[in-house]
């Protein structure tokens, strides 16, 4: 048996579902791949819980729930966040789920490339440095001979980077389309069956979890448009987030979508990738099409030349979903390296 220390930055939505997700799952990837997961440490933006021996999950993100912050935590609180932890802090693979930022890209940016400069793997929610600097980040990685491991930033809990990667290897893909931000789906599907208003089903949403820190990233389309570029990426595109035509959904009122549902129609903000170039704009979908989902999901379908399409269907937000991609990714790092 040997140990996996993990260290979690950004201890938002994401990062507590990863700690519950590590909680439940760490006895079945002890028995499954003789490997101990530990939590070394985990860090909010100005605090931290730093334990070499490992930290308790549910401890971290219950003092984390009722505190606001985990210096809380018991015995192990500590001020040390960001670049100072990962060199103050012994571990094998970071956990990065700091919120995005598509101005800057960081603190996601700098966190990344220090953990590649001192050889770590990272598994990653964020879009923000994969929108804005792909391949530089894939570079780096490159250089450092590292993991890097991002299904989580695209579509949550669907699976699609690595269903690209590795499931359709053998297929030329023209194209990927589809409902890539579940809070703007979520969001629609509330004013168009019950008529709620849409600042109500922002609030809704934010409280459910799945709203970006900055909420604008969504409603704006600018979530959907990093998704864009990261699969244009994923496709071999070089492509960057000025690159996307984007159109978000804060100007559709609830009469056009009553007038659209009339005619047979729902109005669903659309991502694409293909010959015609990156966009983001609200579409309206047939009723009785497969783009016809409803709450927090995502759909996405992949146009390739040897298998056709195919389309897959999954949560696109939400603290475990996330989490779920996350852990998988980290588990294709434990095979490949334990
Ligand atoms: N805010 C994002 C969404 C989270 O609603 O899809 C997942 O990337």
């Amino acid at each position: 048996m040997v140990d996996c220390k993990l260290v979690i930055l950004g201890f938002g939505s994401v990062g507590q579902g990863v700690a519950n997700v590590v909680a439940m799952k760490k006895a079945m990837i002890s028995k499954e791949y003789g490997v101990d997961l530990k939590v070394v440490a985990a860090a909010d933006s100005s605090t931290s819980a730093i334990c070499a021996e490992g930290l308790d999950e549910k401890l971290l993100v219950s003092t984390k729930k009722e505190t606001g912050k985990l210096g809380n935590y018991p015995e192990y609180g500590s001020d040390i966040v960001g670049i100072d932890l990962l060199d103050a802090v012994d571990y094998d693979i970071l956990i990065e789920a700091t919120p995005t930022n598509i101005k800057t890209a960081e603190p996601a940016k700098s966190l990344t490339l220090k953990a590649f400069a001192d050889g770590k793997d990272v598994v990653t929610s964020n879009k923000g440095h994969l929108a804005l600097f792909y391949k530089e980040m894939h570079e780096a990685k490159e250089k450092a001979g590292v993991e890097f491991k991002f299904e989580a930033s695209v579509g949550g809990a669907m699976p699609i980077i690595n269903l690209c990667q590795y499931n359709l290897a053998s297929c030329g893909i023209s194209s990927i389309k589809g409902i890539l931000n579940g809070t703007t789906n979520y969001i629609l599907s509330r004013m168009t069956s019950e008529g709620t208003t849409y600042e109500n089903t922002l609030k809704e949403s934010q409280q459910l979890g799945i709203a970006e820190t900055d909420p604008t990233q969504d409603v704006e389309g600018i979530d959907a448009a990093c998704k864009v570029v990261i699969l244009a990426n994923v496709l071999g595109i070089d492509a960057t987030y000025s690159d996307v035509e984007v159109r978000g959904i804060s100007n559709i009122t609830l009469d056009a979508i009553e007038l659209a549902k009339q005619e047979g129609y729902y109005v669903k903000l659309i991502g694409e990738v293909s010959k015609n170039g990156l966009k983001v704009s609200p579409r309206l979908v047939k009723q009785n099409s497969p783009y016809a989902i409803d709450g927090t999901l995502n759909l996405a379908t992949v146009t390739t030349d040897l298998a056709g399409d195919i389309t897959v269907i999954g949560k696109g937000a939400g603290s475990i979903e996330t989490a779920s991609a996350m852990i998988s990714d980290l588990i294709s790092i434990l095979k490949l390296k334990y």
